[in-house]
């Protein structure tokens, strides 16, 4: 067994291809979609901006994207400066993943998809950013401090920084044993395969302050899982996938698992799974 080798997100261990995993990620959309866009929107993402979209995934924030900063900006009102007067500037979403499978079906006017890995590939584009924007992707990574420091500067002057991560914190306190043995599962199986820190976000938005942003902030999202929502269908495809990793490791049972999985297929179960920390910040300037 794999194990012993030091695995990365897309080593099989999630990600790939297949229907399982186009479902998961439509699942995770339809759960926190509508938080991220109405924050990118209070931000004042706006025709023009130029956008990076980190591990895009299924790619339905760089579509809300593209379909946002689309049309030209007069001088002056795009952020970060740059424009002379006069000049019109167009908006552009560039999105990323180490795997672009799922992203194939993904066109738009001014919307390039790239593969890259964002531990190690230089600046998509080779210009700096009015939006960097990246969800659930750094805490799957262990040189997630690192990536920060790349992400940071890769914003234009008055550039805006926004990171959504899972945080554990709510699972500890769920009232049902199986569930909550499953959902610790999923975290310690990510936690000792691929080094995912689900506590790391409890800490936002310090690692933005400390990296020099201004006008930092924060809120967490804590979507319900149950009444065979979006949510329980997305923790229900992560079980699944997870599961003979989980087994290997024997961190739940095969009991709990199957309650876990019975509970939320059932319409009247209802709890929380894991919460959203979401960060933000701006580049001075
Ligand atoms: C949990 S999914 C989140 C997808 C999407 N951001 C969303 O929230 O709907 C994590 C994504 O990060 C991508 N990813 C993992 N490691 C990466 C890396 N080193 N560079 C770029 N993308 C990566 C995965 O392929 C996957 O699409």
């Amino acid at each position: 067994m794999d194990s012993q080798r030091i695995l990365r997100y897309a080593d099989d261990v999630l990600g790939g291809p297949d229907e399982a995993e186009r479902s998961r990620l439509a699942a995770m959309a339809e759960v926190c979609d509508p938080t991220t866009t109405r924050i990118l929107d209070e931000l004042g993402v706006a025709a023009g901006w130029r956008c990076l979209e980190v591990g895009a995934g299924g790619g339905s924030i760089a579509a809300w994207l593209a379909d946002r900063v689309a049309g030209l900006s007069a001088a002056g009102k795009t952020v970060g400066g740059g424009p002379v007067a006069g000049e019109v500037i167009a908006g552009e979403v560039i999105a990323t993943d180490v795997d672009t499978r799922h992203l194939t079906e993904l066109v738009a006017p001014r919307l390039t998809v790239l593969r890259h890995d964002i531990t190690r590939d230089p600046l998509p584009g080779g210009r700096p950013f009015d939006l960097v924007h990246a969800r659930f992707v750094l805490e799957h990574l262990r040189e997630r401090e690192a990536v920060l420091d790349r992400l940071r500067t890769w914003l234009k002057p008055g550039g805006v920084l926004v990171l959504e991560s899972l945080a554990g914190f709510p699972v500890d306190s769920s009232p049902h044993p199986a569930f909550r043995e499953a959902m610790l599962g999923i975290e310690q199986v990510l936690a000792k395969t691929i080094g995912t820190d689900s506590t790391w976000a409890r800490r936002f938005p310090e690692p933005l302050r400390s990296r020099g942003l201004v006008e930092v902030g924060m809120t967490v999202h804590l979507p319900t899982t149950g009444g065979g929502n979006a949510s329980a269908r997305c923790w229900t495809l992560t079980l699944n996938r997870l599961r003979p990793r989980i087994r290997d490791l024997r961190l739940a049972s095969d009991a709990a698992l199957d309650e876990a999985l019975d509970r939320l297929a059932d319409p009247s179960f209802f709890d929380v799974g894991f919460a959203t920390a979401i960060a933000w910040g701006r580049a001075p300037g």
